[in-house]
């Protein structure tokens, strides 16, 4: 291991534990990835230094609290590249940026005949809301397939597209598969049928810089606890334009401008989406977090997972019955897999008895996984920055173990 790297993992203490006695090798970093000690502090210290409510008081805990929480929205700014601070606005993760989006915006611009197209690659969360949304609108959901390669069959995207299409929602990086999509592509075909496009960004922030201007979407979501910060606290990025004409998410306090008995005007962006107490120290850790990314560096970070996706590809494949699920060309640290004769839960189980770390199941992906015919969904092994070839040494050698058990 090099000097970097193992400096990096210095400021991740969970890296250090023992899991069942034995060195814990953290191996489901697309489910959520481990936190450095900043970021620890960060929210240690905003609850015994800082805590209070923001944009209320004037005392001087309640200024401070409020410059840590606006300093993370400029923070998130600059690292999405968007134009303004107010398109920045905070939610509890992926999930409720998806969920903000379909009542807000959706609700009142899908009507009956319109057409919402989404991937075969998307997690349930950039799923069931288009489906459901389809189905009480009378809305038709259209989905691309992907190849033997789990890559977007774009052919069939382009046909697929039409004046009837009204939006476009499409996951970055597979959370199941690692495939990276082609979104810039996918967003400039769909403004052309004058489409708004929604980019699930949960398993892309933490391996590549967004420019949310340079890709032209009009909403991109992510989660904070992939992007190694606090669970709870995710981003909707939109464009000011769009966030200026959708309604409210939630009613109460901090989203309203006056209030009457009869009527409320409703507050400027970003506070219109706001609504109630926030989670004021995840919005803080979560810009310590993206500070912490920016100061390792996306070039070291690609450098070290393209090693990594590498290496262990190439050493997985060689497992007597393995057969990796998902081999596209533009993929992300991700390995998804099956062995045969065993299923995917015994193989968890028992490398976590070894301190590994997988995830097993369906992923959130039911409908993907079925067409695959995957009844008990993949093996998933997913790297971040901090993992070592060492530790892809220690999940190779459990997987040999698991294949000579059984
Ligand atoms: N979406 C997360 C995963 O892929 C939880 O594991």
């Amino acid at each position: 291991m090099n000097i970097e790297l193992d400096n990096i993992r210095k400021d991740f203490p969970i890296l250090n534990e023992k899991v069942n006695n034995k060195p814990l090798v953290y191996l489901d970093n697309a489910a959520t990835t481990q936190k450095p000690q900043v970021v620890i502090d960060a929210i240690s210290n905003y609850y015994t230094h800082t805590n209070s409510n923001i944009h209320r008081s004037a005392h001087t805990l309640a200024s401070n609290a409020t410059e840590l929480y606006e300093n993370s929205r400029d923070t998130i700014q600059k690292f999405l590249n968007a134009k303004y601070r107010h398109e920045i606005n905070f939610t509890r993760g992926t999930t409720e940026g998806i969920n903000l989006v379909m009542y807000s915006w959706a609700m009142h611009n899908i009507h009956e005949g319109d057409e919402i197209i989404i991937s075969a690659l998307e997690h349930h969360s950039n799923l069931v809301p288009w489906q459901q949304l389809c189905t009480q609108k009378k809305a038709k959901l259209l989905i691309i397939p992907i190849n033997e390669h789990g890559e977007l069959m774009m052919d069939i995207y382009y046909k697929q597209l039409s004046v009837k299409t009204k939006l476009v929602c499409c996951v970055h990086t597979s959370n199941s598969l690692g495939t990276i999509n082609p979104v810039k592509d996918i967003i400039e075909k769909a403004h052309l049928f004058g489409a708004k496009v929604l980019i699930d960004g949960a398993q892309a922030v933490a391996h590549a810089f967004i420019d949310v201007q340079a890709l032209d979407a009009d909403f991109f979501v992510f989660s904070g606890h992939k992007l190694f910060g606090p669970t709870g606290i995710g981003v909707l990025y939109a464009k000011e334009s769009i966030l200026n004409e959708m309604n409210p998410f939630h009613y109460g306090g901090e989203m309203i401008k006056t209030v009457s008995y009869e009527t409320t005007t409703f507050n400027d962006l970003p506070y219109k989406f706001e609504a109630g107490t926030p989670n004021i120290a995840g919005v803080i850790g979560l810009g310590v977090a993206i500070k912490y990314v920016e100061s390792v560096g996306f070039d070291f970070i690609q450098k070290q997972e393209t090693a990594l996706l590498q290496y262990a590809t190439e050493k997985i494949q060689q497992i007597n019955g393995l057969r990796i699920i998902g081999t596209a060309n533009n993929k992300a640290s991700v390995i998804s897999f099956v062995i045969e004769n065993i299923h995917t839960y015994d193989v968890g189980v028992l490398l976590d008895k070894m301190g590994i770390a997988i995830r097993t199941g369906h992923h959130c992906c039911m409908p993907l996984m079925e067409s695959l015919s995957l009844e008990g969904g993949t093996c998933r092994a997913s790297f971040s920055f901090y993992n070592t070839k060492e530790e892809v040494d220690t999940l190779i050698s459990g997987l040999e173990r698991v294949v000579r058990m059984i």
